[in-house]
């Protein structure tokens, strides 16, 4: 029996879904945690690319059972599309009856928000995760148990004036929000499919593991975009570590947890990125990495890999491996550079990613990160295409020492390398490194 976890180890889009597709071949459960439709996997099977945002990868395989836990948020109409793939390709899906429905009044506060902190927003995807989970956490808001019938659907938007209450956010602004009716017509719309998938998640993922069945968890979104250990606010408001996984599964024994990192750095939406280019290097990773938003088709910011932070998300992701995608994107782009450390603005103090430094506990805050310079190590680059490689031995010797010192500043091997965007371009390593 395996439960196995592929979790972001950036700022998301690190190239997840090709892992988790991997591994959901061997597998016939994958659970979706945390998170929902501001979240893209794109996965390609032959020459098909499916781009999905909230129910688990494994609703392209025939056979497999995906299951949403009580923390993901449902955004009806992407759900009911994914739930007719689902069903077109054979796979079975659970939806958790605790899990929170995400309203069109939460993607209208989330634009209004946005349009109000003008220069300060967040960025966010629009989706209207974060108000969404505002409802969640406090106790309000609809459920996927409440897409029962009309009469429980009205019942839970008006408990306690909820949704009257939380139109007033609305006033004086030019947006106008549905009323209670149209939105219970709304999402009448769609719950009679979205119901007919509701059940416990929980007990069905207990016995399915004592039953001795492999078990995937795919993460959304990325430890630094974490909640609790993110850069807040620039953040989502979800859990994107192993412990969301605890929190809202209950499970809390795992054998592999994999993060994803590409082998640059890219980030999409407002916050501080330490290593950012905004010169010709950081266009030619986004031209040639297609850095562009699978949810918003936003261009991505673009920057050196900043093992500083990779090692932060490691140690507080619960990561036990890595895998690095596309090192290909740096293929003939001449020298290098790593971020291994930042030096403190206005003071000589520098905290360095290796492991026999100090300093290498700090929490990467906002605060933290906006008031550091990079620190880096320039590695020799390699002109060779690395595309056609499969074993780690494939590699320019470039390359090699390019993810060797990846896995002596975080302290983990890299057992996965992405070398292009194909399935089988993938170098998978059994490597144990010392640290
Ligand atoms: P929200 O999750 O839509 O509230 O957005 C909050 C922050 O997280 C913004 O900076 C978004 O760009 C970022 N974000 C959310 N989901 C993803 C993702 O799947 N990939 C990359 N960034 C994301």
């Amino acid at each position: 029996m395996s439960r196995d976890v592929v979790l972001g180890g950036q700022w998301g889009d690190e190239g997840k879904g090709k892992v988790v597709d991997l591994l959901a071949r061997a597998v016939k459960i994958v659970v979706r945690f945390y998170g929902g439709a501001n979240a893209g996997h794109t996965i390609w099977v032959g020459n098909t690319k499916f781009v999905l945002h909230v129910l688990p990868s494994g609703i392209i395989r025939k056979g497999v059972l995906n299951l949403t836990g009580p923390g993901v948020a449902h955004d009806m109409e992407v759900v009911y599309e994914e739930l007719v793939l689902a069903t077109e390709r054979g796979a079975q899906v659970v939806l958790d009856f605790n899990a929170p429905v995400v309203l069109p009044l939460h993607k209208q506060i989330d634009q209004l928000r946005e349009s109000r902190l003008g220069k300060d927003k967040i960025g966010t995807t629009h989706r209207g995760i974060g108000p969404c989970y505002e409802d969640m956490v406090a106790r309000r808001g609809l459920k996927i148990r409440d897409l029962k019938s009309e009469a429980a659907i009205r019942r839970a938007l008006e408990h306690g004036e909820y949704y009257n209450s939380r139109c007033k956010e609305f006033d004086g602004s030019e947006i106008v929000p549905m009323t209670l009716d149209e939105t219970v017509a709304w999402v009448m719309k769609r719950a009679k499919v979205l119901y007919m998938h509701r059940g416990d998640t929980r007990e069905i993922l207990q016995r399915s593991m004592a039953e001795g069945k492999d078990v995937l968890f795919e993460g959304a979104q990325g430890v630094l975009l974490d909640l609790m250990n993110g850069t807040n606010p620039f953040c989502t408001s979800s859990s994107t570590t192993l412990g969301g996984i605890s929190q809202s599964m209950g499970v809390y024994e795992f054998d592999r947890v994999i993060a994803v990192a590409k082998a640059y750095l890219t980030r999409v939406g407002a916050g501080p990125f330490p290593t950012k280019l905004d010169d010709e290097v950081g266009q030619e990773l986004r031209d040639r990495g297609h850095e562009y938003g699978s949810t918003t088709g936003r261009p991505r910011d673009c920057g050196w890999l900043d093992l500083f932070a990779l090692r932060y998300s490691v140690r507080v992701g619960g990561v036990r491996e890595l895998c690095i995608t596309k090192l290909d994107v740096l293929s003939g782009l001449g020298a290098l550079k790593v971020c291994v450390g930042y030096k403190m603005a206005g003071s000589d103090l520098q905290r360095f990613a290796h492991m026999d430094r100090v300093g290498d506990h700090a929490t990467l805050t906002t605060e933290l990160m906006e008031s550091c310079e990079p620190l880096y190590q320039e590695l020799p680059g390699w002109e060779e295409d690395i595309t056609g490689c499969r074993t780690f031995g494939d590699l320019p010797q470039n390359a090699q020492f390019y993810i060797r010192t990846i896995e002596q500043m975080t302290g983990v091997p890299v057992t996965m390398i992405g070398v292009g965007p194909d399935r089988e371009q993938l170098i998978i390593r059994e490597l144990k490194v010392a640290a």
